[in-house]
């Protein structure tokens, strides 16, 4: 997706994956700034030891806690998180759902939920219930939103299906940051009866944050509850035009990108 963008601009830009060794990683980071590197991207297991080795870092990216998106400014390592900005624009613009005033569910207290309870408290989000197998994460995590997004209520929730279940009744919005869904064997943490039936009144969007496969079993059992769903690719494109457009200081080809993407996941 990213040189089907260059390409659309016409650029001679290139993008490659490197699979780096921890020595090696911080060996390439002090020499990328010599090179004719314009940027990256840094994924598992990276996105947090990064931050150290970097000369500026966004103050999205230190309050999420991880880098995904490095550009070079004047021969200096700039660090951004484009996960909390994937996430908003698919919100918006995949599903046209625009949380502003609602609850939500989120589920998971890793960096992807980081970056997602960024993203609803800058959208203004009413409440936001995250629930976490360790609880305790969960709780780190209301803290330090509730500090930032004082507009938001942040509250914690346990994985228990009873508890689960009374907050289904509460929310628009249920979102799987977690790798639960990735293996069809991965037992999941409600079943379909938990999930109360839409209605007219009650219509949930269950948004997994997984796009391989793109129909898991969360989203299946919202889907023959009558709810809408969302899987991950788009948010996935859109993280991946906001570091476009920080590499090259060009409006990304977003929904090009997208397409793109889709294409190939299938
Ligand atoms: P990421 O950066 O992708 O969010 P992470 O920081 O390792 O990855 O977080 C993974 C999340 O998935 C965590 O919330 C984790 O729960 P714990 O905090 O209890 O570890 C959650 N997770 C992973 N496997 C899980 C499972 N089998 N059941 C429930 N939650 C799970």
């Amino acid at each position: 997706m990213q040189e089907a963008a260059f390409k659309k601009i016409g650029s001679k830009a290139f993008y490659l994956t490197l699979e780096l060794a921890p020595k090696d990683f911080s060996k390439f980071v002090k020499k990328i700034s010599k090179s004719s590197i314009k940027g990256f991207n840094v994924t598992v297991p990276y996105k947090e030891k990064i931050i150290k080795g970097l000369h500026r870092v966004s103050s999205e990216a230190k309050l999420i806690g991880a880098v995904n998106t490095v550009f070079l400014k004047k021969g200096k390592l700039c660090g951004a998180n484009t996960d909390a900005a994937g996430f908003a624009n698919s919100l918006l613009k995949d599903a046209g759902f625009n949380p502003r005033g609602k609850n939500a569910l989120v589920i998971g207290a890793g960096g992807s939920s980081r970056a997602v309870l960024y993203a609803l408290g800058s959208l203004g989000v009413k409440k936001v219930f995250v629930a976490n197998r360790t609880l305790s994460r969960a709780h780190v995590l209301t803290r330090k939103f509730s500090k930032v997004f004082a507009r938001t209520n942040f509250e914690v929730c346990s994985l228990n299906v009873k508890e689960l279940k009374s907050v289904l009744k509460e929310v628009q919005l249920v979102v799987n940051t977690t790798s639960v869904g990735l293996k069809r064997t991965d037992r999941y943490f409600f079943k379909a009866s938990d999930i109360p039936k839409a209605t007219a009144k009650c219509k949930i969007l269950f948004f997994d944050l997984i796009y391989k496969p793109s129909m898991t079993v969360f989203l299946k059992q919202a889907k023959k509850r009558g709810h809408r769903i969302l899987h991950g690719a788009g948010m996935l494109a859109r993280q991946g035009a906001k570091s476009f457009e920080l590499w090259t200081g060009k409006r990304a080809p977003a929904e090009l990108m997208k397409k793109v993407l889709e294409a190939k996941l299938k």
